[in-house]
């Protein structure tokens, strides 16, 4: 298909806002957490989001995958609306998207071992029982981890490896759509440059489409091709990185960018720094 693989149209969400008593006697305004937001993805574009905490970037995430729905608008997956898709409980788009979140920690499950989660995720691709092993372990490949980490529960393993865990069980569905919600936050400087290296790697070879939220403009342009700013629910700003960070056009975008210390344009955070270095 040649339209965009992921689209979304005037989209608005909403909450309900004041007390139980302001409610009832129908004072209660809403809070727009997402205000009439249209983009387009391509297949194949690694985009960053950005904006301050509040901004909306979260909201935006979980209405593309379908964890939530807009209060108006559409969102629409290789062109087909995902209120019609998400009527059918077996649906296989629910494949083709998929999410990474900040915290890994509270993602997996403690009890269940890197193993078994990840071959809960395989057998919902519905993988045959006898290839989960095999599977499993080239998962554990792709994002850098040995098989020796398939019989640990997640305690047992470092914030870095349980992000990679996360990560590989996003990829178990074979997405076309990725998601990644602050996905380095959490980590250190040094695992988060190894973090988006590998992103940017499997972004390349596996051809995923990205969507990569994140407060660190930096790193956002080592990743990303285009850059989206979000300010209070709205895009403030989009197009190509490069562009947008050299000769940013709405004051908010010059705001947050001269408010990374030692600034960007030219120069880069240490996390940016490593992960270039580190890419060799
Ligand atoms: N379930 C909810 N109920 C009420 N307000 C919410 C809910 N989810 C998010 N919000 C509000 O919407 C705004 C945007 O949140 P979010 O998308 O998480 O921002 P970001 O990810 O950019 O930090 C915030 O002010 C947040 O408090
Ligand atoms: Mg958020």
């Amino acid at each position: 298909m040649n339209g965009p693989i992921l689209a979304l149209r005037g989209v608005t969400k909403s909450y309900p806002q004041g007390g139980f008593l302001d409610r009832l006697v129908g004072a209660a305004s809403r809070f727009v957490a997402l205000d009439d937001v249209t983009l387009e993805v391509a297949r194949g574009d690694v985009v960053g989001i950005v904006g301050e905490s509040g901004s909306g970037k979260s909201t935006l995430a979980s209405l593309a995958v379908g964890l939530t729905r807009p209060t108006a608008g559409e969102v629409l997956l290789d062109g087909e609306p995902l209120a019609a898709l998400m009527r059918d409980h077996a649906a296989p788009w629910r494949r083709r998207i998929q999410m990474v979140f900040q915290d890994s920690s509270s993602a997996l499950n403690p009890r269940k071992t890197i193993a078994r989660c990840l071959a809960e995720t395989l057998a919902l691709r519905g993988v045959p029982h006898q290839a989960w092993e095999a599977e499993t372990v080239a998962l554990l490949g792709l994002v850098g981890l040995g098989a020796e980490t398939a019989p640990r529960l997640p305690h047992e393993l470092s914030g870095g490896q349980r992000q990679r865990v996360g990560l590989a069980r996003a990829l178990a569905m074979k997405p076309d759509i990725l998601i990644a919600d602050e996905p380095v936050s959490s980590l250190d400087v040094s695992l988060q440059a190894q973090v988006i290296n590998l992103l940017s790697r499997l972004a390349v070879d596996l051809g995923l489409t990205l969507l990569f939220i994140s407060h660190d403009l930096a790193v956002v342009r080592t990743l990303c091709s285009r850059i989206i700013v979000m300010r209070q629910g709205r895009i403030v700003e989009d197009g190509p990185c490069r562009d947008v960070l050299e000769r940013p056009t709405h004051p908010y975008t010059q705001l947050l960018i001269s408010s990374v210390p030692r600034g960007i344009a030219g120069r880069r955070t240490a996390v940016a720094a490593a992960a270039t270095g580190a890419a060799g």
